[in-house]
């Protein structure tokens, strides 16, 4: 039986987060608008930073292991009740085990917590266990659509969860 625990990063763990961090960039580089060389730049202080201000980031270790990871932002100004889920990666060799489900069930009580009334992500074309994983947790697409800012021939689609 797998245990997974599911742990929020707290200022002190930025070089846990940089390692899994790094790890989801540099193992699934398709499904990020962020990029692998930009952030092995990052120094210390600037993980610390990330883990100090208003995003939530939530790490699943698995049999002891870090081996997932996701992050909760609060809205903006245009959406004050609206949390954005970002940074959604398992370790390829914890998949398909319920790890991903659970991370995005902790994400949404998160969003709870920061009085959130409806959560929303980006997904790109064709990433299937992503919008799998997002429908199976009552997100679905509201037709607006984006391309990815670090490969703009790549498109994406906008998924909202509205009755959090
Ligand atoms: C998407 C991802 C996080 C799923 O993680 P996971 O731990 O394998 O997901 P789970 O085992 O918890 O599966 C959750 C649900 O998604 C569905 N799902 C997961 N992988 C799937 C696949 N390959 N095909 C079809 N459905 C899939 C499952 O059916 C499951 O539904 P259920 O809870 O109703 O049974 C993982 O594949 C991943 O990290 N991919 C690369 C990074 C990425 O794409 N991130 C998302 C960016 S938007």
């Amino acid at each position: 039986m797998t245990d997974v625990q599911i742990r929020r990063l707290v200022p002190g763990d930025g070089g846990r987060y940089r390692e899994i961090r790094l790890k989801a960039l540099a193992e699934s580089p398709e499904a990020f608008a962020a990029t692998y060389t930009v952030e092995a730049a990052f120094t210390a202080e600037r993980w610390e930073e990330r883990l100090a201000g208003g995003v939530t980031t939530l790490v699943a270790a698995v049999d002891g292991a870090d081996a997932g990871l996701v992050a909760v932002m609060p809205g903006g100004a245009e959406h004050p009740r609206r949390a954005h889920l970002v940074a959604m990666w398992v370790d390829p060799a914890a998949r398909g085990r319920g790890v991903g489900g659970l991370l995005v069930d902790a994400a949404l009580s998160r969003a709870r917590e920061m009085d959130a009334t409806e959560v929303e992500l980006w997904v790109v074309d064709g990433n299937e266990p992503a919008i799998a994983l997002y429908k199976s947790r009552g997100f679905t697409p509201t037709g607006v659509r984006g391309t990815l800012p670090s490969d703009p021939s790549v498109g994406e689609s906008h998924f909202l969860l509205a009755d959090l």
